[in-house]
């Protein structure tokens, strides 16, 4: 039986569920890895999460469709991003089919928590990684714990479909050749006094420049960004320190082949902000939210699209993407994962 829940109203918040799955690693080897109700870790002082931030993390959902089912979203995409940033981070890989399965289970132990269909509010799936033995010098830990936890969410940003606001954001997120392309904690931990900042200031979200030169947009702190030109052409940052979202490269498949859109990934400038059309930042969490305005130290740029309502090219990539999540548009072969 489905929770009592308010699902239109939850919100992207923690939300306890019943399951959660556990793995260790330990004298160079996985363990079968069980589900536990147990949402307590119990760690050394000395863990090397704790001292060195050594962890990772994915993001992905779990969805109900139209006739019933419950799916999930190419979650093999996020096994595969998962073992690059274990391998950058010096972490034992966990096998990416154990995951996907890990996945599953979670799901199914956790069924009741998976939202009704048209609720617009989805089961969060958050797998992760971190170094659970002691490390004093720097080097990577010995041991390592591998979970997956379930969250029910609703929407990322309040008022849902709304435009956000955003600025240019004075800090960098990301070095050239650091660890802006992997889903690394630290690259989080680093954002916080920025979001802090920038909400202080009443805008939703950052951009991050490239650190390189401060000239090229990346990202925000949790989301790719893409653009629409005036004629209709859908285009998104090239550059190899942002994290490659799978929504972002999900909607560009659907513009061009769903919606017959030209579709182009190339370094794209500050200084060309205020020529496009509309512009909207997408991720698992995100999943397609427009920007109405965006503020470059104080010069306000506009978007023709506003501050009511998503852009028109927006709102076909957002309608198509949730119709295949959904199960009312078919998928292309291998995107939907179904769980029941
Ligand atoms: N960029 C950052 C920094 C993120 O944290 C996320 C979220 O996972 C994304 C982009 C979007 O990636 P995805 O679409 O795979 O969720
Ligand atoms: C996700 O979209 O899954 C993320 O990890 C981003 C974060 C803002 C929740």
């Amino acid at each position: 039986m489905t929770k009592d829940i308010d699902w239109a109203n939850i919100g992207f918040n923690y939300i306890k569920t019943d399951y959660r799955f556990v793995s260790n690693y330990k004298d160079g080897k996985w363990d079968n890895g069980n589900l536990t109700s147990d949402a307590v870790i119990l760690l050394d002082e000395s863990a090397g999460v704790l001292q060195y931030a050594q962890t990772c993390f994915e993001g992905l959902k779990a969805y109900r469709t139209v006739d019933g089912h419950v799916v999930c979203f190419r979650p093999d995409l996020n096994a595969k991003r998962m073992s690059d940033s274990c391998k950058r981070l010096e972490m034992p890989v966990y096998p990416e089919d154990k995951f996907v399965e890990a996945v599953e289970e979670v799901v199914k132990a956790n069924i009741d928590f998976v939202p009704p269909y048209g609720t617009g509010a989805s089961l969060y799936l958050r797998p992760y990684m971190f170094a659970s033995s002691n490390v004093i010098g720097v080097k990577p830990a010995q041991e390592y714990q591998f979970r997956i936890f379930a969250t029910p969410v609703g929407p990322y940003f309040k008022g849902g479909a709304k435009p956000v606001s955003v600025k240019i954001s004075d800090f960098d997120r990301a070095a050239p050749h650091g660890t802006g392309h992997i889903k690394a904690g630290l690259n989080y931990a680093m954002s916080l006094h920025a979001i802090v900042q920038a909400h202080n200031e009443g805008f939703n979200e950052n951009f991050y420049l490239d650190s390189a030169t401060r000239t090229k947009i990346e990202e925000t702190g949790g989301a790719n960004i893409i653009f629409v030109t005036n004629d209709k052409k859908v285009i998104t940052p090239k550059s190899n320190t942002i994290l490659p979202s799978i929504t972002r490269r999900s909607l560009m498949y659907v513009a061009e082949h769903y919606l017959g859109l030209q579709t182009e990934e190339r370094e794209i400038l500050l200084d060309e902000l205020g020529n496009f059309a509309e512009c909207a930042l997408c991720g698992t969490a995100a999943v397609l939210s427009p920007v109405g305005k965006i503020n470059n130290h104080g010069k306000e740029i506009l978007l023709p699209s506003g501050m009511d309502e998503m852009g028109e090219v927006t709102k076909q990539l957002y309608e198509t993407l949730i119709g295949i999540q959904t199960g009312k548009i078919e998928a292309p072969a291998g995107w939907i994962k179904v769980i029941e």
